[in-house]
């Protein structure tokens, strides 16, 4: 084949391979690319066959590139969930406005006070208390970009695709900054190095050279993690600058469950019997999405008379007497199993102890 025929081919394999989206047609194309420019640098002219060679090498490289895993950035515009929409936790939303929101809103004032921004907060607490919500929130609050990293989703049996995961999702974070990277779940990396499985080893490493990169360049990129089991989390990531900085999210307490429930309630057809402060009363340890529960639980009732009977009734108290009657406490089986893992540790999480002596008792 003549040369400028080949050099045509050789373009449109490359052109194609940036319109096709499927990786291996991609590579294929690219990879085809590269073999003709380097019968191309055997054919041409004397002083184009390092050109071809380079061509062929960049093709090479590029059909060697693994795909983006996309992270679903939350465009934070869209989302209208605020402080306002978590109840109570007023101590926790505190510290989360002096470390996260305001650092992200006044930069210069933080500089001024040779202050540094950057580093992270590590949630923990019994399962439905508000460690997602009360994230996303702070998301919004400050205005950034928010991307969600789900631990069992990031980590891979593969050799090798663990660190690209995340290596790829904190460049994502870095090209969006102001970022907060949200681990969920992060007990999921495993906790002693030694003993865990390698790619959550290899997950927990990359994540801490990530972490330390982040320290030098100062890329305003905050990192919130939460976790159920803190206890799990490798001691290396609850590290102040890193994790540090744990923060208990505990279960409602009376007034938060009282304004979790009438949260929930308003615009519900309820009857005026439904005592809210009782409800609060008899909840003790429930958690907020307990409560969530509880409630759509009662409406059911009412719901379900309602299509039998072919007429619409209130909600009433009697309903939530019922519901209450067949459910427990779920967050003081939590606090059980944690005051057996902190019997081997209880220097680290004080607050559990705290709350758990009067939970435990119910
Ligand atoms: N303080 C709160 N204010 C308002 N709603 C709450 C609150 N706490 C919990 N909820 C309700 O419970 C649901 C579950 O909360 P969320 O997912 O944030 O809990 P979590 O602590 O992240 O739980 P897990 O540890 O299981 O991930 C929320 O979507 C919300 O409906
Ligand atoms: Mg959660």
């Amino acid at each position: 084949m003549q040369h400028d025929d080949l050099l045509k081919k050789a373009q449109e394999r490359e052109l194609l391979a940036g319109e096709v989206v499927e990786h291996e047609e991609r590579k294929a194309l690219l990879l085809e690319a590269a073999d003709i420019y380097i019968t191309l640098s055997k054919v041409c002219a004397a002083g184009l066959a390092q050109t071809y060679v380079q061509r062929a090498k960049e093709c090479y490289v590029a059909s060697q590139q693994q795909p983006k895993k996309s992270y679903r950035p939350l465009i934070v515009e869209e989302k209208k969930l605020s402080f306002d929409d978590v109840a109570g936790l007023e101590q926790v939303k505190e510290k989360i406005r002096l470390k996260i929101i305001e650092p992200f809103r006044h930069p210069d004032l933080y500089a001024y006070y040779g202050k540094k921004v950057g580093g992270g907060i590590l949630m923990y607490g019994p399962p439905g208390c508000g460690k997602t919500l009360i994230a996303e929130a702070a998301a919004h609050e400050a205005g950034c970009s928010f991307f969600v990293a789900n631990v069992s989703n990031l980590t891979s049996k593969y050799v090798g695709e663990t660190e690209k995961n995340i290596s790829s999702l904190f460049a994502q974070a870095r090209e969006a900054a102001p970022s907060i990277i949200f681990f969920d779940e992060l007990e999921a990396l495993g906790s002693e190095r030694s003993t865990a499985q390698e790619y959550a080893r290899t997950a927990v490493s990359q994540l801490l050279v990530e972490i330390n990169g982040l320290g030098n360049r100062d890329q305003r990129i905050l990192l919130i993690g939460a976790t159920n089991e803190p206890w799990n989390v490798d001691i290396a990531l609850r590290r102040a600058g890193r994790f540090g900085d744990p923060l208990f999210v505990p279960p409602p307490d009376f007034k938060t469950r009282y304004k979790l429930v009438k949260q929930y309630l308003t615009l519900k057809p309820v009857a005026g019997d439904v005592n809210g402060i009782a409800i609060a009363i008899e909840t003790e340890g429930y958690s907020g999405a307990d409560l969530v529960e509880l409630c759509d639980n009662a409406i059911e009732i009412a719901l379900r008379d309602s299509l039998a009977s072919k007429k619409p009734r209130q909600v009433t108290m009697d309903d939530f007497i019922a519901v209450l009657s067949g459910k427990r406490a779920a967050t003081v089986n939590w606090f059980r199993m944690a005051l057996q893992e902190l019997k081997k540790d209880d220097t680290l999480f004080g607050e559990i102890m705290q709350h758990s002596r009067r939970l435990v008792a119910i």
